[in-house]
């Protein structure tokens, strides 16, 4: 089997056996993590550049890691020192770069549809590092091998998302992927942080934290998204916290073997207490870990021209 698309945008444009397939590539690249020598030849030659307009710690660093451990040469473009702070458009530094012929463009963009937008005038492959509130594919992936990991399928498991869905990229992406692997959605915040119609994408709607994690199988909370937020939308993060944050006693009403997940940058204290993300519930460095798989994985497979087996 091969991607039919060259570019990654977005969960909403893959199907089940498309993202099946990036899954089963990523369990078989975890493989070369646990090499004592972390590196294979097997996309020696290509180029992938990084081009982060946001900031950014596990995404960033993650895509460099995977590159190199697949012996890609990864350049990491600086915005802050590069010619966009003397005017250049984001189209016309992505056409200057193409011009030197990389094989991936990896972008993350404040602006919805930016990926898109560069994917559509470039030859290269682009990977959607995150487009403003609108989809964070690697993030969804890298939570789907987790939880299938952990529960050995997808199929079934009742997720809670909990938190800023309005402006979160990831939540939208969870739910394409999630919904799409036969997961059963609900998600959960304040009434602010809910977008109308969100039903519409296959998810139940509550509005009381207790009600949505009963019953689930994965609680997935969410960072306020403070910096896409143009108005105030709560009281004050403490309120947040003591009706919407995940908790010890948040956690003693879900099932026992519930598991935790958030995508970071956590916000300790705001939605998740440090008792629940550093619990043996928590799974949160598990997903940092699968995004160097998951992240190998689109490499390999957009980039890669033999089907062999590189994890030998
Ligand atoms: N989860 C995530 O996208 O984290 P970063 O912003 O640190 O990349």
């Amino acid at each position: 089997m091969k991607l039919r698309t060259k570019d990654i945008l977005g969960l909403e444009y893959l199907s089940s056996e498309e993202i099946s397939f990036i899954l089963d590539t990523a369990r078989s690249m975890k493989k070369i993590s646990t090499h004592s020598t972390k590196k294979v030849p097997a996309l020696r030659g290509k180029t992938i550049i990084n081009l982060f307009y946001e900031s950014s710690t596990r995404t960033r660093t993650s895509f460099e890691l995977a590159g190199k451990r697949l012996g890609v040469d990864v350049i990491n473009f600086n915005f802050s020192t590069s010619s966009t702070s003397k005017g250049e458009t984001l189209k016309d530094t992505v056409v200057n770069l193409q011009a030197m012929d990389p094989d991936i463009l990896v972008l993350r963009h404040s602006a919805p549809g930016t990926a898109k937008l560069i994917a559509e005038t470039v030859a290269a492959s682009v990977i959607n590092a995150g487009d403003g509130a609108h989809e964070h594919p690697t993030q969804a992936l890298l939570d789907l091998l987790t939880i299938k990991e952990s529960r050995g399928t997808i199929k079934g498991q009742h997720v809670a998302i909990i938190g800023d869905i309005a402006h979160s990229r990831v939540a939208r992406s969870d739910i394409w992927g999630l919904t799409k692997m036969g997961a059963k959605v609900r998600v959960a915040g304040p009434p602010t942080m809910i977008p109308p119609c969100i039903e519409k994408m296959g998810v139940k709607v509550f509005y009381s934290v207790d009600k949505a994690i009963q019953d689930v199988d994965v609680i997935m909370c969410l960072r306020i998204q403070l910096e896409r937020q143009n108005k105030y939308l709560l009281p004050s993060l403490r309120e947040y916290a003591r009706f919407f944050g995940i908790n010890r006693i948040s956690l003693s009403r879900a099932k026992e073997n519930v598991m935790i997940m958030h995508p970071g940058p956590i916000n300790r204290g705001v939605e998740i207490a440090s008792e629940v993300a550093d619990s043996k519930s928590s799974f949160i460095l598990g997903q940092v870990a699968n995004g160097v798989a998951v992240r190998m994985a689109l490499f390999y497979l957009l980039a890669g021209e033999g089907e062999e087996n590189v994890t030998h």
